[in-house]
């Protein structure tokens, strides 16, 4: 891929051809085809407020900034009711001080447009503006986010602001990208607003044509739902009983559609201004199809607070995996960097040196021997992962506002202490680091199909509380971490061929397509591994009247024949016992399986299923189809990664590694490009034989290589060929 320069002037070629595309994309009204403008080495920073600071701390924090290393932040992205004090008058002076001050220090800006935190003047002089809760009564206004995508008046005022902005900054060369809105549908992933309702019996009727299709289709027979006029749907508001699964899985496809349509209404204004600048959203929530989602973005980036888990090692590689599965590459817009909450407090990262002298305040230059502490394994992981920038959140912990515990580099008093001296050599060290891995690639073998769909049928048919696909693919990443592969989330349109090993995980909704490249993986070679309850129904969130797994009997060489729901904890009741005596615990479902042509290779243990078929498996082409009975836990990823991955002649990244270290690869060219991660607050040694260079050092690595408490080196090699 060529990643293109987006700080050169005059105009190169490219820019040129860029601003040709975006021009027929504007003309077109298309956002469709994505973009490859990206920044051209890594991007390394903060987000700022320069706005909740007196102005003159800004050269001082662009000079400390400078000397920690950093090349770009982000701003802006809240600063609506400055940069637009009242209905149509607008004033970027202050962003365009800020911004300049930090372009003197070298420091490139990632502009927010401002749409997040709409201005009092607007919300009150226009309510219908605002989100509605499921009561139908539009949010209160004291808070952020509080705004709905599909009011008209909204959208109208969201593209002036961001044409102001774009037009303003239409020539600046400090601006190299544009974070558009934050995090949407983070705080409010639904909304009950007359503008929802009205358009959502919009996209209804694109989407059915016909009253009658609609009524086929979602089975409105049932329970007299029959709809005779498009005014009598509604949004599934609380009803004395259920709601049709039809209708709530087209709900939540409508918020994803409306969100990105709102998203590219800003995307085609930006384009059209700033051919060249990147385009990005951050953070990842309910009820959005990242797959559509990003695609009229240039990248995209997540927001890493690891600390949201009480063990965030596995869930937080785990959602890196997701979010570089989007498109392959992604950046990270805020990292955590201290302590953190806003009415709770999360845990704060722990120092690599509890009760040592990082814990005090100091002036001096950060010590190159000092162990790192979790702020700064967790940026790496990020890295690791395939980051090809990253920006901790924030730059200086705010004095006032919702966000008053959420602690930046520096404290509320502006005295760098240890948070300082550990981003300093972040810095310092992704400088070297950042580099050579950027735009690097993680190659694996080894794939997990994540459909956003299937998430939402079992996020309203939730069927037992331990149904849970979020921790499905936490499990199948920690157990295929732990056993030192590479693995890749990927929708469920992606290009299977290059991939080995495919899980399907609670794949529901099935079609012919869907079945078709399935097929076709595993006929050229490929082994899929698929759950229990899947290809159940088809993409109406309907039962069909096939047999299951529907559209895949033949690949499976196997039908369902009945099923045990447990209820929690299931794990307790049964197991699967498998041909060569291992034993998972069921999760959740203990299928009984009809193999017509695939052999059986685990059985139910106990209960009135005890030997009935649970686990089969059959070549089919040139690969193998294996049919898991029950949900996948991590007993059960574990076993079956480790049954078929060996078979499937994958080799682990690295063998011997302990426990507590995490190894992933990213390659560029012939070069791999290994990551380890001590994870502990103990010290480790992983033994990498002499092959290696240390990129932070460019020294050869010792064969016994020493890990400091929460320690992380990089590593590269030539590549091997396999
Ligand atoms: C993110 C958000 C930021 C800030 C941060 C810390 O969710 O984008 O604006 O709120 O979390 O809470």
């Amino acid at each position: 891929m060529i990643w293109k320069s987006l700080s050169q002037s005059p105009p190169s070629l490219a820019r040129l051809l860029a601003v040709m595309v975006a021009i027929a994309l504007f003309k077109s009204g298309s956002v469709s085809a994505q973009t490859t403008n990206r920044y051209d080495s890594f991007r390394f920073g903060v987000c700022y407020y320069p706005e909740q600071w007196p102005e003159s701390y800004w050269e001082e924090d662009a000079r400390r900034m400078q000397e920690c290393g950093v090349n770009t932040v982000r701003l802006g992205e809240f600063g609506w009711a400055l940069m637009e004090p009242r209905e149509g008058h607008y004033d970027f002076s202050l962003f365009d001080r800020a911004i300049e001050t930090l372009g003197r220090h070298g420091i490139k800006t990632i502009l927010g447009t401002p749409t997040a935190a709409p201005p009092k003047w607007l919300t009150h002089k226009y309510p219908e503006v605002l989100d509605a809760s499921e009561t139908g009564r539009p949010v209160n206004d004291q808070s952020r986010r509080q705004y709905c995508y599909n009011s008209p008046v909204y959208r109208r005022f969201s593209r002036e602001i961001v044409e102001a902005l774009a037009r303003h900054y239409r020539d600046n060369t400090n601006i190299i990208g544009w974070q558009i809105d934050n995090e949407m549908n983070c705080e409010n992933p639904e909304c009950f607003s007359d503008s929802c309702r009205a358009a959502f019996r919009t996209w209804l009727r694109e989407k059915y044509g016909t009253l009658d299709a609609l009524n086929a289709r979602w089975g409105t027979v049932f329970w007299s739902q029959s709809y005779s006029d498009w005014g009598q749907i509604d949004l599934p508001f609380p009803t004395p009983a259920w709601h049709n699964p039809a209708l709530m899985l087209d709900y939540r496809r409508f918020i994803s559609d409306s969100a990105t349509d709102y998203l590219n209404d800003q995307v085609k204004i930006l384009r059209r201004y700033r051919p060249g600048d990147f385009l990005t959203h951050n953070g990842v929530f309910k009820n959005i199809n990242y797959y559509t989602f990003s695609r009229g973005l240039d990248l995209y980036a997540f927001d890493n607070y690891p600390t949201f888990e009480d063990s965030p090692r596995y869930p937080t590689g785990a959602k890196l995996t997701l979010v570089r599965g989007f498109d392959g590459h992604f950046m990270i817009m805020e990292q955590l960097t201290g302590p953190a909450g806003q009415t709770y407090l999360l845990r704060t990262p722990r120092s690599g040196s509890p009760g040592g002298v990082k814990l005090l305040g100091r002036g001096g230059a950060a010590d190159e021997t000092t162990p790192p502490g979790e702020m700064r394994l967790w940026a790496m992981q990020a890295v690791a992962h395939g980051a090809d920038g990253l920006l901790h959140f924030r730059w200086r912990s705010a004095l006032r506002g919702a966000e008053e515990y959420w602690y930046g580099v520096l404290d509320h008093d502006n005295v760098p202490r240890a948070r300082f001296e550990d981003f300093k050599q972040e810095g310092q060290e992704l400088q070297k680091i950042g580099p050579q891995v950027f735009d690097s690639k993680v190659i694996s073998k080894i794939a997990v199909i994540k459909d956003f769909e299937d998430e939402w049928v079992f996020d309203y048919q939730f069927l037992t509380k331990e149904v849970n696909v979020g921790a499905v693919y936490d499990a199948l990443f920690q157990a295929a971490s732990e056993q030192r592969y590479n693995i890749d989330f990927v929708g469920p349109t992606a290009d299977l061929s290059h991939y080995r090993l495919v899980f399907a995980p609670q794949l529901a909704l099935m079609d012919n397509e869907l079945a078709g490249r399935l097929q076709r993986f595993v006929e050229q070679g490929g082994t899929l591994v698929m759950s229990a309850h899947s290809a159940i129904k088809d993409r109406d969130n309907a039962f069909t009247a096939a047999t299951i797994p529907i559209g895949l009997t033949n690949v499976f060489g196997v039908a369902l024949d009945s099923f045990q729901t447990y209820q929690p904890p299931s794990g307790a009741n049964n197991a699967v016992r498998f041909n060569d005596g291992s034993a998972v615990p069921v999760q959740v479902f203990a299928e009984v399986l009809h193999p017509t042509t695939a052999r059986v290779v685990g059985r139910w243990e106990r209960d009135y299923l005890k030997d009935s078929p649970a686990v089969t498996d059959q070549s089919f082409g040139k690969g193998k189809a294996v049919y898991y009975g029950s949900l996948f836990n991590l007993d059960a990823a574990r076993c079956l990664i480790k049954r078929y991955a060996g078979e499937a002649g994958l080799k682990p990244l690295l063998a011997d590694v302990p426990e507590q270290v995490e190894v992933t690869c990213r390659t560029k060219g012939g070069t791999d490009f290994y990551f380890l991660l001590n994870h502990s607050d103990s010290p480790a040694t992983v033994n990498v034989g002499g092959r290696f260079v240390d990129v932070l050092t460019g020294e050869t690595a010792t064969a016994n290589l020493p890990l400091a408490p929460f320690g992380y080196r990089v590593l590269k090699r030539e590549r091997l060929t396999e």
